[in-house]
């Protein structure tokens, strides 16, 4: 895939991965939609991103408010008819319970089921492109995650589990949406970028300050991190493969409860369900 010219959804695109990301797709000539989640963090990555002059928008949307990604989705759409690759990278570890709009714990809720919604609004506008992919920004945490879709809504989870469960749904998502999407030009896949100092601990107040620091000493640079991203959207635009999941930047073959088709389907359902959407595609 050539990426001059081609328009490009990047969520999380103010911090980490996501804005490191940006700086590596900006020379390559992509027109990249960057989202953040608040207005304050898009402009502050807007002026760092300045001196590269390249083709970035910026759109605030708090992926856990479905209003929001219905309001940023419309500006999309009517600004960009084809959407040729969307990176789903925002993400988040929420140490404390809490909730969303609709009842969903907020982990699950920014990291996985806000992407859901994303995707499939923008999806008449990705299979209008003749080629495009998406890229679902996983973890190895996936390994630990455990998915109860009977008790979505009435398990406690936090933190790390919290964080395992979502970034399972995405693994499973990539490969209901690649299934769904196999008679079209476009491929789903997932990938696990590394163990990168970041900011992902970095919304959970006093601790908030001090885990990312930790963070940033035990993993390696958000340049690197973006490095394999990059990488692979590379190898997967030039392969059109679909389905499948990368770590670092190697194919890896998916432990058994990640490839469990009756949770992905069910998963599935229950997500269109919670985003008022028709299970089927058209
Ligand atoms: N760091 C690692 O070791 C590691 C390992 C495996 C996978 N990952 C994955 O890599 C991805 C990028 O994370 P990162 O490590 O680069 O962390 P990061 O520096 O904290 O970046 C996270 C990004 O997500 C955005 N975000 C958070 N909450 C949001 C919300 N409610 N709505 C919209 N955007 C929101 C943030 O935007 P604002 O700043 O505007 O809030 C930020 O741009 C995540 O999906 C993470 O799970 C990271």
């Amino acid at each position: 895939m050539i990426l001059k010219n081609i328009n490009i959804v990047l969520t999380g695109a103010t911090s980490g991965i996501g804005i490191e990301t940006a700086k590596l797709l900006i020379p390559e000539g992509a027109n990249i939609i960057g989202i953040g989640s608040s207005a304050t963090s898009c402009i502050k990555a807007s002026k760092q991103l300045r001196a590269l002059n390249g083709n970035i928008t910026f759109l605030v949307c708090d992926l856990s408010d479905q209003d929001a990604v219905h309001n940023v989705s419309k500006k999309i759409k009517e600004q960009f008819h084809q959407i040729h690759c969307l990176i789903n990278n925002a993400g988040v570890i929420y140490l404390k319970y809490q909730k969303d709009k609709i009842g969903v714990e907020k982990t699950f809720s920014v990291n996985y089921l806000g992407h859901y919604l994303l995707t499939r609004l923008l999806l008449p506008n990705i299979m209008t492109a003749p080629e495009s992919i998406i890229v679902n920004v996983s973890s190895v945490a996936y390994k630990r995650g455990f998915l109860d879709l009977k008790k979505l809504k009435s398990t406690n989870v936090t933190g790390m589990d919290a964080y395992a469960r979502s970034k399972l749904a995405q693994i499973l998502f990539t490969q209901t949406l690649s299934k769904k999407l196999n008679q079209s030009k476009v491929s789903v896949n997932c990938l696990h970028p590394g163990l990168i100092g970041t900011n992902l601990l970095g919304k959970n107040g006093l601790l908030g300050k001090l885990l990312p620091a930790f963070h940033k000493i035990v993993g390696r640079s958000a340049k690197h991190g973006a490095a394999n991203v990059l990488h692979n959207i590379k190898l997967i635009g030039n392969s059109m493969t679909s389905g499948q999941y990368y770590s670092n930047s190697k194919h890896e073959k998916l432990l058994p409860h990640a490839l469990d088709h009756k949770t992905a389907n069910g998963l599935w359902d229950l997500s269109s369900k919670l985003c008022n959407l028709p299970t089927k595609i058209d």
